[in-house]
């Protein structure tokens, strides 16, 4: 349960947050793109990574009860995929307060956060292999 609500809330975070990066691009006021990169990167610091560490943590936790890592290789997909994920979501933290960020760059890691998060969903939902 607890793995669950965590995963959705760190793609959940994620997904939010790159949108946002795109919005505070519309903003012309000095101060609201002040207080947008505020509230922002409080999320950021103080929400997305403790949320990622109870959900790495209680991805190990299952994997290890129930004998995962043996059973077919989607796990180490999904690992590398979470490699991606983090990624991302790193790239999003320095997009916060990046003041001349080129839009399709802030929409690469959007749509990019959405299809890795998706397939990683797929993985462990389908276990194709
Ligand atoms: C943010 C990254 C992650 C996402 C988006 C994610 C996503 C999911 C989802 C959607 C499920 C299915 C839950 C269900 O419906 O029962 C799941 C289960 C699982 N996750 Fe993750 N997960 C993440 C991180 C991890 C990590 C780091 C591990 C550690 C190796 C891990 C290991 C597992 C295992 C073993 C299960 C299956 C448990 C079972 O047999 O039912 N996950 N994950």
């Amino acid at each position: 349960m607890l793995h669950v609500i965590s995963i959705c809330l760190v793609v959940g975070t994620q997904f939010v947050q790159s949108l946002a990066v795109i919005f505070r691009l519309r903003l012309e006021n000095p101060e609201q793109i002040v207080g947008a990169q505020w509230v922002q990167y409080r999320i950021y610091k103080f929400i997305y990574y403790p949320i990622l560490i109870i959900a790495i943590i209680t991805g190990f936790y299952l994997a290890i009860v129930t004998n995962a890592f043996s059973q077919g290789k989607w796990l180490h997909w999904k690992l590398v995929l979470l490699v991606i994920l983090i990624g991302f979501g790193f790239l999003n933290g320095r997009q916060i307060n990046d003041k001349d960020l080129p839009k399709p760059f802030a929409m690469f890691v959007h749509i990019g956060i959405f299809c890795v998060a998706a397939v990683m969903i797929y993985l462990v939902k389908v276990r194709p292999f």
